[in-house]
């Protein structure tokens, strides 16, 4: 099988990242809640794991890393966490359901949003962010990549924007994070919400949330932490605040030496890999006169690894049938993206997703490429 989905998760994982996960059922136990060696080990392990992402992300403090679920889950935190009645939030046109939905939610509850639209250049889009913020806007929220065009969104200068008002900024980096650098701190973002089980190649289930202001944010779970065990009142300080019940060990020693992998690898290698794979297969699929491309070529400065299309009349999901046939596999359909899809005007049809990760070769992507011109044919 030729795997190009790596946009719902990288596959395969580095070996390092299999072992990891495997020695940590094996020889660890619960953190922080008793003193023997196996919950020590846990305990150690998930510490060096913070001080690496903390470093990774330029979290400011250790304490900023917390480990999460999953980005939906760090993206939920923020929005719940943050926003009460009467407040104005801005989101761009490229939000996930991981944001929308939320977001949805909190607008019942006395919460306005308003969607920013992307534009053709990055001046565009930041124009419309200004446009869109308001006197009672109290958080701006901006993906870092497009999980259905790849195109990436100009966070930084729009964290640049917000500064200015005192305005909170909140990326969704589950498409960047390893791919494209993203850094809290010299961005100006004050929150970054990562998976682990994408570009930092660590397992399902498992993701980040960097808070450079968690002070900003209330909970939205509560339970043990192995602190101020004596109180009911959930701990104040991070990351226990925001970490409650027994951790998912085995997802972040994944994660930990997924960071390694990409640390070793370099963010900057694997993006230019990525991208020189999907400019490739864009320039096969270009000259077919079947295939619909709704997007500019691939941009080394603009894009991740990651191509939408469809073929001719077929839905999204015939092609990908088609093309899983062949022994290649895509995602097709909406991505969980609407409003992404509305943007292209694709979101009856959907579109056929090629995502690469750093083990995906020239030669898979000219078998995609043959695959798609036999469907097109
Ligand atoms: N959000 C993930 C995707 O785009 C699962 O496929």
């Amino acid at each position: 099988m030729i795997y190009l989905d790596n946009a719902a998760t990288t596959f395969p994982k580095p070996q390092s990242v299999r072992r990891a996960a495997a020695n940590s059922v094996m020889t660890m136990a619960n953190p922080g809640r008793s003193g023997h060696r196996p919950a020590m080990a846990a305990g150690e392990m998930i510490y060096r794991c913070r001080v690496k992402a903390s470093e990774f992300f330029g979290a400011g403090s250790v304490e900023n890393v917390i480990f999460t679920p999953g980005c939906t889950y760090s993206a939920n935190m923020v929005i719940k966490g943050l926003l009460k009645s009467g407040d104005h939030a801005v989101v761009s046109d490229m939000e996930h359901n991981a944001v929308m939905r939320p977001m949805h939610t909190m607008s019942e509850k006395g919460v306005a949003y308003t969607i920013a639209r992307t534009g053709e250049t990055d001046d565009e889009t930041l124009a419309s962010f200004r446009d869109a913020l308001r006197s009672n806007t109290r958080l701006v929220i901006c993906t870092h990549v497009s999980n259905v065009w790849g195109q990436r969104l100009p966070v930084e200068r729009i964290a640049a924007l917000c500064r200015q008002y005192g305005i909170p900024v909140m990326t969704d980096a589950a498409q960047s994070a390893g791919v494209f650098p993203i850094n809290a701190e010299e961005n100006g973002i004050d929150f970054i919400c990562a998976p682990a089980h994408k570009g930092l190649y660590g397992t399902m289930g498992t993701g980040i949330l960097i808070a450079r202001h968690p002070e900003l944010l209330k909970t939205i779970t509560e339970g043990g932490t192995g602190s101020g065990s004596l109180s009911l009142s959930q701990p104040d300080f991070p990351p226990d605040k925001f970490e409650s019940g027994t951790p998912n060990v085995p997802g972040i020693a994944a994660l930990s030496a997924g960071l390694d992998f990409v640390k070793q690898t370099g963010v900057e290698r694997i993006h230019d890999h990525e991208v020189k794979l999907v400019t490739y297969l864009y320039d096969r699929l270009s000259k077919m006169s079947s295939i619909t491309l709704y997007t500019p070529r691939p941009n080394a400065m603009r894009n991740g690894g990651l191509l939408s299309f469809n073929v001719g009349n077929l839905s999204s999901e015939e092609t990908a049938a088609y093309l899983f046939e062949k022994g290649i596999a895509v995602r097709a359909g909406l991505h969980c993206s609407p409003l992404a899809h509305r943007r292209y005007g694709t979101e009856k049809r959907g579109a056929v997703r090629i995502s690469t990760s750093y083990f995906n070769t020239m030669n898979e992507m000219e078998s995609a490429a043959r695959a798609i011109s036999m469907i097109a044919r």
